[in-house]
């Protein structure tokens, strides 16, 4: 199955959340989070100019598969579902075509601890495998990101990839990065 997010029933609710696609009036409302130290540490993008987050954010891509997270009608977090191609030998590419994601997720500092990213991630692994039809997902993190595996292994994602020092932190250097991984027969085993 080769799906995009418009085939999912948006909005989607949780007991205490709602999830829909990132627009482009989302970038204060995000940018409000994603501008604090500790929400950028262990992010791809430092962002501590409000122009440059806005240019990140809008890039087609990257609006293409943000979603926003609301609590009470307040954007209080982001996820990223981006849809790819798995590696694939030459015959089968089409088949391979559009079957898994990657992962990603942020929560702001005030909503953190309170269990809105286990909740949220439930929900993108329902959006993944029963909307969309994937057959697997991943999620990448540095190591050190304790609360990022954390949340993978809660949400019962099985840690495939312990790389030593392979990933480059803007201030920490070389450090061990992780890769988390969860086949659709997986999530399906576990409901
Ligand atoms: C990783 C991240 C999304 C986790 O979000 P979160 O909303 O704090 O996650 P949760 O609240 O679901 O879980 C955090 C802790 O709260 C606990 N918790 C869960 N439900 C809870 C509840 N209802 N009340 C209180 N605590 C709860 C969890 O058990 C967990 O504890 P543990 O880590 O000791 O096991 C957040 O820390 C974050 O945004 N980090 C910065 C960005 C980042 O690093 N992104 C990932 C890059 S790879």
């Amino acid at each position: 199955m080769t799906q995009d997010l418009s085939a999912v029933p948006w909005p989607i609710r949780t007991a205490r959340l709602t999830l829909r696609p990132a627009t482009p009036d989302d970038v204060d409302a995000t940018w409000a989070f994603r501008q604090d130290p500790a929400v950028w540490e262990w992010l791809t993008h430092r962002v501590e100019d409000r122009e440059e987050y806005a240019g990140v954010f809008l890039a087609e891509d990257r609006l293409a598969s943000t979603l926003v997270i609301e609590l009470d009608g307040e954007v209080v977090g982001d996820l990223m579902i981006r849809i790819e191609d798995p590696w694939a030998q030459a015959e089968v590419v089409e088949e391979a075509k559009r079957t898994q994601a990657e992962l990603g997720w942020v929560v702001a500092p005030p909503y953190a601890g309170r269990g809105v990213g286990t909740e949220a991630v439930e929900a993108v692994l329902e959006i993944c495998f029963a909307h969309l039809g994937l057959r697997r997902v991943t999620a990448l993190c540095f190591a050190d990101n304790t609360a990022s595996w954390r949340l993978m292994e809660r949400v019962g994602m099985r840690r495939e990839a312990y790389n030593v020092r392979d990933s480059l932190h803007r201030d920490r250097g070389w450090l061990d990065g992780m890769g988390y991984a969860l086949l659709a027969e997986e999530w399906r085993a576990r409901r």
